[in-house]
C-alpha cells in the first residue's frame, strides 16, 4: 500500500524546530513518509510562532499556502500561535485541526480520526501547574553534524513584553537519564556537536531533586565521540558559580554564551521586569571574562519598548558598545495581546523602531567584525557542516568553538569532510566568514 505523505512548516525558534523533528518521527512511526512543504501531501502540519505580530501573520500565511497546495489535505495548526490564540486559528476556514504546544503524543491518531470524520476540531489544552514534559520521540536524524536537543520547557520569569510563558506553560525538564540517552543516540547517528535548548534553559532541573544544568553537562561530557556541547541561551540570573566552573573545566563545552540583555538602559530593564540592572550585567560579563578571557558573549537586544525615549535608546547603544558582544540579535518590540507591556503608555512609532533597529544592527555588525578579527592568525578547530565545490577544489563551512562561521579550503576528498573537525590557521576573513587553512584533521 502506498504510504501517506505528511509535510511540515516551522516558524519561530530552535525549540519549535526540535519539536517539528520529533513530530516527523511520530508520523513516520505511524506509517507516513515526510515530504517537502511545497509538494503534494495528505497532511500538512504548520508549527506556528507568536513571539511577534509578524510571527502570527506568517503562521496564518503558511496555513493558507498549505490549503492552496492541496485542497483535500488535512491541515494541522500546532505550536505557540495555536496555543495562544486557538479561537483565531480555528476560525480560519483552511484549518482542520488545532493543537497547542503540548499533548501531541497521539497527533497521528487524531489525524486518522479526522480522516473518518472531517469536522474541524480545536483541541488546545490550557496549561495547568501539574503539566509534565511532553514526551515526543527523539527527532529525525539526517546525518548532520550539529544537532539541537530540547531538555527544558516552560518559563515563569514574567517579562512584561513576553507572551512565551503563556504559550509554553510552567517549568519542566527532560529527566537527566533520558537527556543522556537521547544525546548518546544523536552521537551514534553522526552528530558531533549538541546544542542544548529550552525555553528557560538555565532553569533546567529546577523542579527535579538535585539536578542542575551543570550536573547534566557533566554527564553529557562523558559521552564518547561527542566533540562539543553548546548552550543555546542562558539568562544572566542563571549563571551560577557551579555552571561557570563546569564550563571552564570542560574540554567539550564551547567557550560561547548567549546571554539575553534586552536593553542596556536601567529604566527600560525595570519596565521590562528583567531581574538585573545594566551594572549587574556588566559585572557578570567582567567576572566571566576574568575567568575566561576569550569567551564569546552574544546577546539579544530589543528596541522600541514602550516608553523608550531617545535618551534610553542612546544609553542602551552605549552600554551594548561597552560590553562589546561577539554577536547581536536585534528585535523591534511588538505588542503581544495579554502581556502587560501591550497596555503601557508611550508605544513607540514604527518608523522610530525601525531606525533604532538599524542603529543597533549596525553596531552589532561592527562588534561582530572586531571580535572575529581577533582570531586572525590563531589556530582554531572548525567542525565542517557543509562542503561545496568540485574536482580537487572543495570548501568546507562550519563553526569554531567560539561560534565563528569559518570557510576552509579542503583537498580532493570532497563531501567526506562533512562532520570532521579540522584544525586550521585563520588567515583572514571573507565577508562575515573567517577563512581557514587546514593543519590537520581530528
Ligand atoms: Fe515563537 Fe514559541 Fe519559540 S512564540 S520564538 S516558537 S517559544
Amino acid at each position: 500500500m502506498k504510504k501517506k505523505k505528511v509535510a511540515f512548516y516551522t516558524l519561530g525558534c530552535k525549540v519549535n524546530f526540535c519539536e517539528t523533528e520529533a513530530l516527523q518521527t511520530l508520523f513516520e512511526k505511524a506509517g507516513y513518509s515526510v515530504t517537502d512543504f511545497d509538494r503534494p501531501a495528505d497532511v500538512y502540519v504548520i508549527n506556528t510562532c507568536t513571539v511577534t505580530g509578524i510571527s502570527d501573520h506568517k503562521s496564518r500565511k503558511a496555513i493558507r499556502r498549505a490549503r492552496r497546495r492541496a485542497p483535500g489535505a488535512i491541515i494541522v495548526a500546532t505550536g505557540c500561535y495555536a496555543q495562544g490564540f486557538p479561537d483565531e486559528v480555528e476560525a480560519m476556514e483552511q484549518v482542520d485541526l488545532v493543537v497547542g504546544t503540548h499533548g501531541r503524543e497521539n497527533l497521528p491518531q487524531l489525524v486518522a480520526e479526522l480522516e473518518q470524520d472531517r469536522s474541524p476540531r480545536q483541541l488546545v489544552r490550557p496549561y495547568g501547574d501539574s503539566c509534565t514534559f511532553e514526551m515526543l520521540p527523539p527527532g529525525r536524524r539526517r546525518g548532520r553534524t550539529r544537532g539541537f536537543l530540547k531538555i527544558q520547557e516552560g518559563c515563569n520569569q514574567g517579562c512584561t513584553y513576553c507572551i512565551v510563558p503563556a504559550v509554553r506553560g510552567p517549568l519542566r525538564s527532560l529527566p537527566p537519564e533520558e537527556a543522556v540517552a537521547r544525546a548518546q543516540a544523536m552521537v551514534e547517528s553522526g552528530y558531533r556537536e549538541i546544542v542544548l535548548t529550552g525555553i528557560h534553559l538555565g532553569l533546567y532541573g529546577a523542579e527535579l531533586e538535585g539536578v542542575t544544568l551543570a550536573v547534566l553537562l557533566e554527564e553529557l561530557e562523558r559521552i564518547p565521540g561527542l566533540l562539543r556541547l553548546r548552550l543555546s541561551s542562558i539568562e544572566p540570573s542563571d549563571i551560577t558559580g557551579e555552571l561557570v566552573e563546569r564550563i571552564i573545566a570542560s574540554e567539550k563545552i564551547c567557550p560561547h554564551l548567549h546571554i539575553p540583555l534586552q536593553s542596556g538602559d536601567g529604566e527600560i530593564l525595570s519596565m521590562m521586569n528583567r531581574p538585573y540592572t545594566p551594572e549587574e550585567y556588566l559585572y557578570l560579563v567582567r567576572w566571566l571574562r576574568s575567568m575566561k578571557s576569550d569567551l564569546a558573549i552574544s546577546t539579544d537586544v530589543m528596541v522600541g519598548f514602550p516608553g523608550e525615549r531617545e535618551e534610553n535608546h542612546r544609553r542602551s547603544l552605549a552600554f551594548v558598545r561597552s560590553v562589546n558582544f561577539s554577536r547581536l540579535h536585534v528585535f523591534a518590540y511588538s505588542p503581544r495581546p495579554g502581556t502587560p507591556a501591550a497596555e503601557f503608555p508611550g508605544q513607540v512609532e514604527r518608523a522610530v523602531k525601525e531606525r533604532r533597529s538599524r542603529e543597533m544592527i549596525e553596531l552589532g555588525k561592527k562588534m561582530a567584525a572586531s571580535f572575529r578579527r581577533k582570531f586572525i592568525g590563531s589556530r582554531q578547530e572548525v567542525l565542517i557542516e557543509k562542503v561545496s565545490g568540485q574536482d580537487s577544489q572543495f570548501f568546507g563551512e562550519g563553526f569554531t568553538p567560539h561560534y565563528l562561521r569559518t570557510r576552509v579550503s579542503l583537498d580532493g576528498r570532497g563531501r567526506g569532510w562533512t562532520g570532521k573537525a579540522v584544525e586550521v590557521i585563520i588567515e583572514g576573513e571573507e565577508g562575515e566568514f573567517l577563512r581557514g587553512v587546514p593543519l590537520r584533521q581530528t
